[in-house]
């Protein structure tokens, strides 16, 4: 079983709130996905803490943040503090990824690493047990509405392999590019939990495209 996760990048931002109620009592969603960008990580900048307390306020659904930001050591007391139930950071922006994953953990937050399509997965071997979810970068991050990198299917793979025969149980989540024609090639190496921008608030009607990225009527 898979879950979907709605990247409100794609949303419209003058309507959030409308946005957001269109889809947030729908089954087979695991988090509403928050992309927070600095424009030094990332080229883009998008939203911060204010920002994300004010979709807390509106949602049913726990948020997943994704921080594209470097030195997230500096930044992640606030997004807890404004309702990340899933905080995840990057393995390419901190020094020391093992203290601040377990410095997010005992705030009673989920911690999530994620990884650029560049990036290997043995950056992430020596973490095993330390984080709760992997977010597998399959777009550079920065924008929504990319093309998938198809060369990350193989990481997501690996990483469902290392999972089960080191008897781990972080979720594997996808991000970027994701769409009704390549969402079952991830799901079948593995991926657990999909996020998806473009795909959902790009489309006219975004509860049939929810539908058709979880394969129901
Ligand atoms: C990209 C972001 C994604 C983005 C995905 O840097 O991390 O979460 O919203 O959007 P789509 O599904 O449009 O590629
Ligand atoms: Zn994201």
């Amino acid at each position: 079983m898979y879950k979907i996760a709605p990247s409100i990048l794609s949303a419209n931002f003058v309507r959030l709130e409308e946005d957001i109620k269109k889809i947030d009592t729908l089954d087979g969603l695991q988090y509403l996905h928050i992309d927070v960008m600095d424009g030094s990580f990332v080229p883009n900048i998008t939203i911060g803490p204010p920002v994300v307390k004010a979709i807390k306020s509106v949602s049913r659904l726990p948020l997943d943040v994704h921080l594209m930001i470097d030195n997230p050591e500096k930044h992640v007391d606030a997004f807890i503090d404004a309702g990340a139930s899933n905080l995840t950071i990057h393995i390419e922006a901190t020094r020391h990824p093992e203290r601040l994953l377990s410095y997010i953990r005992s705030k009673g937050v989920s911690a999530g690493i994620s990884l650029n399509p560049a990036t290997g997965i043995e950056s992430v071997k020596y973490l095993y047990g330390a984080f709760d979810l992997i977010l597998v970068m399959t777009v550079n991050p920065g924008f929504g509405g990319q093309k998938l990198i198809s060369s990350t299917l193989e990481k997501v793979k690996l990483l469902k392999k290392d999972k089960i025969v080191n008897n781990l149980n972080f979720a594997i989540e996808v991000d970027g590019g994701v769409s009704k024609e390549n969402i079952s090639d991830y799901i079948s190496a593995g991926a657990e939990i999909i996020v998806a921008g473009n795909a959902v608030f790009a489309s006219k009607d975004p509860v049939s495209a929810i539908k058709g990225l979880l394969g129901v009527k």
